[in-house]
């Protein structure tokens, strides 16, 4: 096994794979900049160069075969990636910035037990175990996840509509925006010692994006509990925004009046907005946004408006110029 302590009794049981919903299907500042590694992609001429090859060397074969889940695709036809490619290509910068060296180091990190506390503006403040948090349910939710560094990949989480869990906390009319905090752990995420980065990673969503349907908060993949190096043992999924905004490994979150600042938006303001919506017309300041490289594939494909998910969330943003608020 790759990812740490899931006992038997947890891997999802079998009337899940059988009951399983394919959701998709038919519904409708520059010095700084040169330091932030990953979510600001080395400023290489190219994004090829800058991603280490997957397939053959870089990967690590022989976890959990995906064979009984073979032939998955999400909406548009595209086949889910494997388990190999999303366990063994990861950002997460409290361990390293080495996309390829996240899973190694994520091995063995303690999961259990784990605390999400839910208050800020709600009239019933709760704090969730994950037994807790899988009573709001579990769905499977095949969904691209487009990195802003321009590499894609076609992702079957396991989760439930973050909706449910706002509605049992009962926000009140104040509560604008809904703030989410990591772990913060320096003795054992060794990314959390640079000071490049305001520790926790923070992230934010309006009220509106949180509550819409297709914002998940994931708690497996391909039918199994979270690998932590996708964030176990629970995320958020905001399938129609860059991968940065999906944080990892929650343990706050919080409904407040004011529009959270997020790790990146505290890091390089001009580069990494509020809303981060996948937008081809909009090209990141270092790179274009036009295209996308989708791991397992040689050929760049085009970046699709909303990450092709316009015709559920474009009406979020009506009125709104989408260049300033990037
Ligand atoms: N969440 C935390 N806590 N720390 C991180 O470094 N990286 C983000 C996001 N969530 C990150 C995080 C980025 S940049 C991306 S692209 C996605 O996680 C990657 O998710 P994956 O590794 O599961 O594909």
């Amino acid at each position: 096994m790759s990812y740490p302590k899931i006992p038997a009794s947890e891997i999802t049981p079998e009337h899940l794979y059988r009951s399983r919903r394919r959701f998709m299907k038919g519904a409708g500042a520059m010095a700084m900049a040169a330091l932030l590694a990953a979510c600001g992609v080395p400023s290489l001429k190219g994004q090829e160069a800058a991603e280490p090859a997957l397939s053959g060397a870089g990967a690590t074969p022989g976890t959990v075969p995906p064979t009984p889940l073979a032939g998955l695709t999400d909406e548009l036809g595209d086949p889910a990636n494997t388990w190999d490619e999303i366990t063994h290509y990861n950002n997460f910068y409290e361990f390293t910035t080495k996309k390829t060296k996240v899973a190694q180091m994520a091995e063995g990190y303690p999961t259990e037990p784990w605390k999400v506390e839910v208050g800020g503006l709600v009239a019933n403040p709760r704090t969730f175990d994950i037994d807790d948090l899988r009573k709001f349910g579990e769905e499977e939710r095949i969904y691209r996840l487009r990195c802003v560094e321009a590499w894609s990949m076609v992702i079957p989480w396991v989760g439930f509509p973050l909706a449910r869990l706002l509605k049992a906390v009962e926000p009140l009319s104040k509560a604008k925006y809904v703030r989410f905090q990591a772990v913060f752990d320096p003795d054992r995420l060794p990314g959390q010692r640079s000071k490049v980065y305001q520790w926790p990673y923070v992230e934010g969503l309006r009220l509106d994006e949180a509550m819409h349907d297709l914002t998940i908060l994931a708690t497996g993949l391909y039918g199994k509990p979270l690998p932590m190096q996708n964030g176990a043992p629970v995320r958020l999924v905001v399938p129609w925004k860059y991968g940065f905004k999906s944080i990892k490994s929650i343990v706050k979150i919080d409904l407040v009046e004011e529009m959270p600042v997020s790790l990146w938006m505290a890091a390089a303001p001009n580069e990494y907005g509020f809303y981060a919506n996948v937008n081809p017309e909009v090209p990141h300041p270092r790179w274009s946004q036009r295209t996308e490289r989708r791991i397992g594939e040689r050929k760049r494909r085009p970046t699709l408006m909303f990450n092709g998910y316009a015709e559920q969330v474009a009406h979020l943003y009506a009125n709104m110029d989408l260049r300033k608020n990037f």
